[in-house]
């Protein structure tokens, strides 16, 4: 008989690791992942990452802490290594979810600030993606999932190095799965909608530019980072295993309108 279609979401025996996992949208990832099974390893450079696996102990989940700025190479390639010391050599789910925003008029755009918002949302997914990759091509698979955004599609306003980097991580999402799909390893994106997190303060405090949101996300509310769970768990279990390549939109419907 075929498995039974609820046993291929669990996740246990598999090893996890988030990037950005202290984030709003991250965090969710995180604990749905556990729960459903998987040994995780959380990497983040705001401290809190430490209290929030702390308190997803106490709900007896198996997730361990990392301090990193993946804006820093070198501070990407030891956490990766320690993120494998601590899961035993092996990863089989990578989730890149760590990111950052910045909002100024496209002609006074920092260049400073450009740097930054490249080298955290889309330099630090791709060498991720690549050290998780070796391993799980040497291991015979693995999932990796891109956290993109509607504006890998959109262009936005006001945020032109955010719109680069999320349309470059849904292009890496492609080229990866395209190099990788024969050889076991599923690279799928999920790009968020309008998220009621941290990400979005500057957004959520201007009544104009929420207005102007509202009337054009047809579920008339900001998502959640408990809205991202189930996918999340899905693309990283084996009910997924024939789907790679793809950018899912989790937003209220607002790309179909
Ligand atoms: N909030 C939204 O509306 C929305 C929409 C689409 C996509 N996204 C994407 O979802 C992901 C998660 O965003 P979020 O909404 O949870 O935001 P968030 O700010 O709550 O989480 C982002 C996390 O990334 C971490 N981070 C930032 N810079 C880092 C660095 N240099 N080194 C290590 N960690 C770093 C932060 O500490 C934070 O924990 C991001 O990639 C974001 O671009 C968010």
């Amino acid at each position: 008989m075929a498995e039974n279609i609820l046993d291929s979401f669990r996740l246990i025996g598999k090893k996890a690791i988030v990037v950005g996992g202290a984030g709003d949208l991250g965090k969710a990832m995180v604990e749905a992942i556990s729960q459903a099974g998987a040994q995780t390893v959380v990497i983040d450079f705001d401290d809190r990452v430490f209290d929030i696996c702390d308190n997803f102990k106490k709900d007896g989940l198996n997730v361990s802490p990392i301090k990193a700025d993946v804006s820093k190479i070198e501070q990407i390639q030891e956490s990766y290594k320690t993120s494998l010391d601590i899961l035993g050599g092996t990863v089989d789910i990578l989730i890149n979810s760590a990111g950052i925003q910045r909002r100024y008029p496209s002609e006074d755009f920092p260049e400073e600030e450009w740097s930054r918002v490249i080298a955290v949302n889309l330099d630090a997914t791709f060498y991720y993606c690549k050290y998780a990759g070796n391993t799980m091509l040497k291991n015979g698979g693995g999932k990796i999932i891109n956290i993109a955004s509607i504006m890998s599609v959109l262009g936005g306003i006001t945020i032109p190095a955010y719109a680069a980097s999320k349309g470059g991580v849904g292009q890496l999402t492609k080229a990866l799965s395209n190099d990788w799909a024969a050889r076991g390893i599923c690279v799928n994106a999920i790009a968020p909608g309008y998220m009621d997190t941290q990400l979005n303060t500057a957004l959520i405090n201007d009544k104009k530019r929420t207005d102007e949101v509202f009337m054009r996300v047809p579920m008339k509310r900001w998502g959640n980072g408990e809205d991202l769970k189930g996918l999340a768990v899905f693309l990283s279990s084996s009910a997924s295993d024939y789907i790679t390549g793809t950018i899912i939109p989790v937003d209220g419907g607002y790309l179909a309108r």
